[in-house]
């Protein structure tokens, strides 16, 4: 068998875990590949809400093994308290969840220092979400970091303090007074002891070579889809830098972060709201910093999940969908949100843009110091509900018409159209 992929393809956000857990019953494993609590991937169902931040989104499926791979990184008090909060709606993760012993731990001292570098970035700041994202990869790139696994070892206090003093130094040597920063309201030391409960705690949950497991499955039979987070726009390599995440968002960012090969990849779901956002720093070609702009924000409700701020807003970019198709080897296109558009009497959609008059439909590398003019197409809006459509041929002509311009200009299907935050909000004609 192969392992599936779903990711995004704009800037996160894009309703995967809405997606993902509305397909999980059509694999045996689910397994998140990269990044961490900087996830926010929420889930809606029976009248509640759920927000995931490390688990995979097939966890809400009794029978689905939720995997946390090698690529992701772990914060051990997140992770718990993410745990704990599924307890009153039946869950146990302890059940069905396997984590790589070669996942990096986020220690509260990366949180100290993401929030460090922010502030002394002044204008220039990422707008990062303080996860520790940044420093904890920069320490596994650096060969210097903690895994899960360690928690197991004699050294593991050694190991910790050891990293802990590099941290203090370094966020000393940014001249910012880091002693009185807060870590999710709590001084260091409060946090840093609700964190070292949290790694005994963890030790009762089950950790593997999850690569071994991943193919082992593979091998007999088994049906894996793995889970991105982040987007394809805040990739580390392809994304608008330096304003990104730490990690590789992308397709290849599986085999690395799951231990899999090339070969072993099966088909890969792109997934794109129906329009743009974005939360934090960062160029954004089609934002509409206006009327328009809020009006998108209060029809799709677009606060971050992870953070509550609120998300920026434009219209489709299609160069940017392109690239991110291309960049990903997507086969097939799932699109979110197509029921936020419904109030839209107009609809425009960036077709190219242009740069020092010269026109391009692709990202270009200095999109961070100049900016890009985006052309637009405008479509009339469907003025419908969509909600209670089941079939792509029963949408109406005007959203068959927006689904026809994307697929011609990007060449891939569109197989998927999400109209709303609800499992039955589906319309699909795979998995
Ligand atoms: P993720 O990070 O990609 O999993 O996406 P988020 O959960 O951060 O943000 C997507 C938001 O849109 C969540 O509040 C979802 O409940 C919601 N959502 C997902 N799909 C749809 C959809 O088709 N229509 C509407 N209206 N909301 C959706
Ligand atoms: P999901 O999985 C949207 C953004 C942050 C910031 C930049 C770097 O829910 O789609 P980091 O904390 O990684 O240092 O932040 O990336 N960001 C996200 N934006 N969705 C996400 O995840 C994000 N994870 C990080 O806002 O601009
Ligand atoms: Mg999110």
């Amino acid at each position: 068998m192969k392992v599936d992929v779903i990711l995004g393809l704009q800037w996160g956000d894009e309703g995967k875990g809405k997606v993902v857990d509305v397909i999980s019953p059509g694999y045996d494993i689910i397994a998140r590949f990269q990044g961490g609590p900087n996830a926010g991937h929420t889930i809606e169902f029976d009248g509640g809400r759920h927000i995931l931040h490390l688990l995979p989104s097939g966890i809400f499926h009794k029978n689905t093994t939720n995997i946390i791979g090698n690529g992701v990184v772990v914060d051990p008090l997140i992770i718990m308290k993410e745990i704990a909060g599924l307890l009153p709606f039946g869950i146990s993760a302890e059940q069905n969840l396997i984590i790589s012993k070669r996942a990096h731990l986020i220690l509260p001292s990366h949180r100290l220092l993401d929030a460090c570098f922010e502030a002394i970035k002044g204008n220039l700041k990422i707008g990062s979400t303080l996860k520790g994202i940044s420093p904890v990869y920069t320490d596994k790139a650096a060969r210097s970091g903690l895994r899960a696994g360690d928690i197991f070892s004699e050294r593991f206090f050694q190991k910790y303090g050891q990293l802990k003093q590099a941290h203090l130094l370094t966020a000393q040597s940014t001249g910012h007074d880091y002693r009185h920063i807060l870590i999710d309201g709590l001084p260091f030391g409060e946090y840093e002891e609700k964190w070292m409960d949290a790694v005994q705690q963890m030790k009762k949950l089950r950790f593997e070579e999850t690569e071994v497991f991943i193919n082992e499955a593979l091998r007999s039979g088994k049906t894996v889809l793995a889970e991105g987070a982040q987007g394809s726009l805040l990739d580390l390599e392809f994304g608008s830098y330096p304003f990104v995440t730490s990690s590789n968002t992308v397709c290849g960012g599986v085999c690395t972060g799951l231990g899999v090969s090339p070969h072993s990849i099966g088909t890969v779901y792109g997934i794109f709201k129906a329009y743009c956002t974005r939360v934090g720093s960062g160029p954004f070609p089609t934002e509409q910093s206006n009327e328009l702009g809020d009006e998108l924000r209060k029809s799709g409700n677009e606060y971050g999940s992870t953070t509550g701020r609120a998300r920026r807003c434009g219209w489709l970019d299609l160069p940017a969908l392109n690239y991110a198709v291309m960049i990903n080897g997507v086969d097939e296109l799932i699109m979110t949100k197509a029921d936020v558009l419904s109030n839209f009497a107009e609809i425009q959609i960036c077709t190219s843009y242009a740069q020092d008059g010269k026109e391009m439909n692709y990202l270009p590398f200095d999109l961070g110091e100049k900016s890009v003019v985006p052309s637009y197409k405008k479509y009339s809006g469907w003025n419908s509900d969509l909600g209670s459509i089941t079939a792509l041929s029963e949408l109406p002509a005007a959203t068959a018409a927006y689904i026809d311009v994307i697929e011609n200009y990007v060449q891939k299907k569109i197989s998927m159209v999400s109209t709303g935050p609800g499992r039955e909000h589906i319309i699909k004609t795979i998995v």
